[in-house]
């Protein structure tokens, strides 16, 4: 029978059937969706991952990769008929290898992100990828959906600091893509097929990872700004005065912020009084100050900003990025529902914000949006929040008239209805609605060759 057999691989020590224990795996991180499992296995190794993944496909046996459960679309959670067992990759924790020579390293796919830090952080080096989550979150789900965070602005997407894989594939075969190798033009780069591909075409089980020169103590300042559209010449003035040393450059609403007021003890925004927009930035500037100084001066002189908070210590600045990172659980607290992860040209960003906020007025007059995001990358949480005061069935149809408003902008302005969050099981009606044949029949005929029996977490992306 296919469970003995999964037991037997991983030891006692490597799979759960108890309720309380199989609980947080079972809803994700937003509550949206509840799924249900047979068995919860925790592999040690590669080679088990192999063996487990050969015996469910002997069985047409469904799993779902789970890393650590922090996605928002829903991608690591079984559905609902309890057939589907989760493969969690949390014991797979080893940092296998640190080369400060090489500016590389090379982790099990289970770390935890804010370890791998840590352990760049120990020989000098850095590893910029850096999210709210990173305390819990995984590399394997930070590749699996290609995650962005607050420095893609610098040092690029998980997809740019990926440099080889380790994969185990549907029918059981580990692929040996581990390589540190920053050129290598022998074939197709087979591992960019697996980034952003949320589990669905492979495992994860170690990656390869580029380190850089560690920046050393970087400058954070809070500054205050009229409106969303100044944040776009705001950050052009800035990169060119500091030359290109703007390592983060997060936007948020001023009523984003007072969310996070509301539900985040100890948390407060430092000005006097409250501004519609808030700049939070990042510069490398350690050694000269003053031309962050300079340049803000310079902006203030523009009238591209209102005020600025330039943080006097490590602890200030802690502060204020928890200001940032809070964001998303004061969203969850205040129950907005609405959340869409879009991008736009940089360029067009405030005629975006201007026409999509002019079409919600008119058509939802008792929505607010909630906007905040990586304005460095054309990336933003533009956020809807609907009171629901009209009925059940009311309400949801006009959740979907929302969205369906902001996407069908979005494509207009060349965009994306998903910058950084992937697709999950959340955003697949979006996907063959926004994306063209070709794209889909590519997609399709990839899954087809590297999942034939769709074993591989069906039901999520394709
Ligand atoms: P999970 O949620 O466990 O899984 C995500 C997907 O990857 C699922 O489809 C799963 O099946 C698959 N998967 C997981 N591990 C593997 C593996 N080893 N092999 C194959 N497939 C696998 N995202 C951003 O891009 N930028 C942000 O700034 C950001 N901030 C966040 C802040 C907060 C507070 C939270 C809760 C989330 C945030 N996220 C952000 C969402 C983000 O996608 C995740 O935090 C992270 O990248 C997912 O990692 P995870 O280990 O939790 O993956
Ligand atoms: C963020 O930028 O804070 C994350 O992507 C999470 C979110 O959108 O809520
Ligand atoms: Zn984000």
């Amino acid at each position: 029978m296919l469970i003995e057999r999964l037991k037997s691989i991983v030891g006692s020590k490597g799979w759960t059937q108890d309720a309380s224990e199989l609980e947080p795996h079972l809803t994700d991180w937003r509550n949206a969706v509840r799924g249900q499992t047979p068995i919860m296995l925790s592999p040690a190794s590669t080679e088990e991952v192999s063996k487990l993944v050969r015996a469910c496909a002997d069985a047409a046996v469904a799993i779902v990769p789970q890393g650590g459960n922090t996605g928002m679309c829903a991608g690591a959670i079984p559905d609902a008929s309890g057939k589907q067992v989760i493969l969690n990759l949390a014991r797979m924790n080893n940092i296998r290898t640190v080369d400060p020579l090489d500016f590389s390293m090379v982790v099990d796919a289970g770390c935890v992100l804010a370890n791998i830090q840590q352990a760049a952080r120990q020989v000098d080096r850095y590893f910029p990828l850096s999210l709210g989550a990173e305390g819990s979150c995984q590399i394997g789900g930070n590749i699996s959906t290609n995650a962005g965070g607050i420095n893609v602005i610098r040092y690029g997407t998980t997809r740019d600091l990926v440099l080889g894989l380790e994969v185990v594939l549907a029918d059981g075969r580990i692929w040996n893509g581990i390589k540190t190798l920053r050129k290598d033009t022998a074939g197709y780069d087979l591992k960019q097929l697996f980034i952003g591909s949320e589990g669905t075409l492979g495992i994860i089980t170690a990656a390869a990872l580029r380190l850089f020169p560690d920046p050393g103590n970087a400058t954070t300042t809070l500054i205050a700004i009229k409106n969303a559209g100044n944040a776009v010449p705001l950050l052009a003035k800035l990169r060119t005065s500091l030359a290109d040393r703007i390592e983060a450059f997060e936007l948020m609403g001023g009523n984003t912020l007072a969310l996070v007021e509301r539900h985040i003890p100890d948390s407060k925004i430092p000005f006097e009084e409250s501004y519609p927009w808030y700049v939070l930035i990042e510069a490398s500037v350690e050694g000269s100050p003053d031309v962050l100084v300079n340049a803000l001066a310079h902006c203030l002189d523009k009238g591209l900003l209102l005020d600025a908070v330039v943080a006097k210590s490590k602890a200030e600045a802690a502060r204020l990025w928890r200001l940032r990172h809070s964001i998303a659980e004061a969203e969850k607290r205040e129950g907005v529902a609405l959340k869409h992860d879009i991008s736009v040209p940089i360029g067009r960003m405030e005629e975006f914000l201007a026409r999509a906020e002019k079409l919600l007025r008119e058509a939802f007059p008792e929505s607010e949006q909630f906007v905040f995001g990586h304005v460095g990358d054309g990336n933003l949480h533009y956020n809807v929040h609907l009171q629901r005061a009209s009925g059940d069935s009311e309400y949801e149809q006009k959740k979907a008239r929302i969205t369906a408003l902001v996407y069908d902008l979005v494509a207009e302005f060349g965009g994306s209805f998903s910058a950084e969050h992937g697709i999950g099981s959340l955003k697949r009606e979006f996907l063959s609605r926004y994306k063209d044949d070709t794209d889909l029949q590519l997609m399709r005929g990839m899954k087809k060759t590297l999942d034939p029996a769709n074993i591989l977490n069906p039901g999520k992306v394709i």
